[in-house]
């Protein structure tokens, strides 16, 4: 079979994520004493107390990034504090994005003058317009256009799609992905089931065309998208027509993160392992052929399972590295933080699958080969 590529590569990468570490003890004292507070006022309605080892046994996250954790913490509030900024300063979201960039655009050798086109991704988007990719592109420096993309988990992976398709096509030369995942915003922390699950943090990537990159890039072979409707598993209702109806306007459960994780398990980890098998198969390659792993980072015996599914045995941690540990789950940036993470060490020639699952479901994978 001739080998397949898309002709653009990786040429760099950065991290970037807020200085708060919020560990599961300190989260769980906050939730348990917001839980006894309210069933002291509640007494027939009681909440359950959570536990750090549960949440360690469950999801294997020990601990996160986050924006503010002064508010998360203090039971009479368990939200962030995140100040509203005025229009005429960079928004908060859109400083996740720069900050990651300036960081991949050092590592690419680039400046943000070159960059021509910026896809920002994220599960969450601070407003609905202007774009906040445009916002980028101005702060920056950047010239071309930005446009932002939107499909839960897979917000980065289908970012990376539409950056690699236009330097294929010629439509840009340099375009830079932002993934400012800044995900405590949209979780419910008085839910005792989810109020560990996510963390903050920002990841972006360069891609140029493979010509014009050096030794050590990541050249993307193609990649796959994947969509199927779930109208409930992994939700999150917030939006503009939030004030209409009067009789939901304020129903906070539905307009925040929420998911059935039992069955979210259940029924992504047959669907990724499908997907990413059938990637490989597309260019006559055996799972055991490929070096790295970047999944998606939701839940750490997920990863393993999946994994061990397309190996068809366990997977070493080095096969498949887990970055959810201490970050949490980053929503779609979590895999490619686990990538920027965890490549410097393969030799040219190799290759790496970049999955994504999410919401949707949507998924999304990246075929690379190191150059
Ligand atoms: N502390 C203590 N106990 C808790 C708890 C907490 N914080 N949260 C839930 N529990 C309890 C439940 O009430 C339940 O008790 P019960 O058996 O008496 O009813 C028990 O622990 C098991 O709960 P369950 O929700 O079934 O746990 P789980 O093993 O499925 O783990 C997740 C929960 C969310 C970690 C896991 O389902 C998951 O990560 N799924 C994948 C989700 C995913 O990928 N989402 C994508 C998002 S981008």
């Amino acid at each position: 079979m001739p080998r397949q590529t898309t002709g653009t590569s990786i040429t760099g990468h950065g991290v970037w994520h807020p200085d708060n570490v919020l560990t599961n003890d300190e989260l769980v004292a906050g939730f348990n004493e917001f839980v006894r507070r309210h069933n002291a006022a509640h007494p027939d309605h009681p909440l359950k107390e959570s536990s750090s080892e549960f949440i360690e046994k469950a999801s294997g996250i020990r601990r996160r990034y986050v924006h503010d954790k002064t508010g998360l913490v203090d039971p009479e509030r368990m939200c962030p504090n995140i100040k509203d900024r005025p229009e005429d300063q960079l928004s908060v979201q859109a400083e996740y994005a720069v900050n990651a960039a300036k960081r991949a655009l050092a590592a690419a050798g680039r400046h943000g003058e070159e960059v021509d086109l910026v896809v920002l991704g994220a599960s969450n988007l601070q407003r609905l317009y202007p774009a906040l990719a445009i916002e980028v592109q101005d702060a920056l420096g950047a010239h071309g256009f930005g446009f932002d993309v939107s499909i839960g988990c897979s917000a980065a992976t289908g970012a990376a799609q539409l950056a690699c398709q236009a330097v294929r096509t010629g439509q840009a030369q340099c375009a830079l992905v932002v993934v400012p995942e800044l995900t405590t915003g949209h979780m419910n922390w008085r839910e005792r089931d989810s109020h560990f699950i996510f963390g903050d943090a920002s990841v972006s990537l360069v891609i140029e065309p493979t010509a014009k990159a050096r030794p050590g890039s990541w050249e993307i072979l193609s990649v796959e998208m994947l969509s199927k409707w779930s109208a409930s598993t992994i939700r999150n209702n917030r939006g503009y027509l939030d004030r209409c109806d009067p009789e939901t306007e304020h129903d906070e459960t539905s307009k925040l993160f929420h998911q059935q994780g039992r069955k979210v398990f259940k029924e992504v980890v047959p669907m990724a392992e499908t997907f990413i098998k059938g990637h490989l198969a597309k260019h006559d390659l055996a799972p055991t052929q490929i070096a790295r792993y970047w999944l998606h980072q939701a839940n750490g015996p997920m990863n393993q399972l999946i994994a061990k599914r397309v190996l068809g045995r366990e997977a070493t941690r080095e096969e498949a590295p887990i970055i959810l540990d201490e970050f949490g789950n980053t929503a779609s940036a979590g895999s490619l933080i686990a990538f920027s993470r965890h490549n410097a060490d393969l030799p040219a020639g190799s290759y790496g699958v970049m999955a994504s699952f999410g919401a949707g479901y949507s998924l999304g994978s990246l075929l690379l080969q190191r150059q």
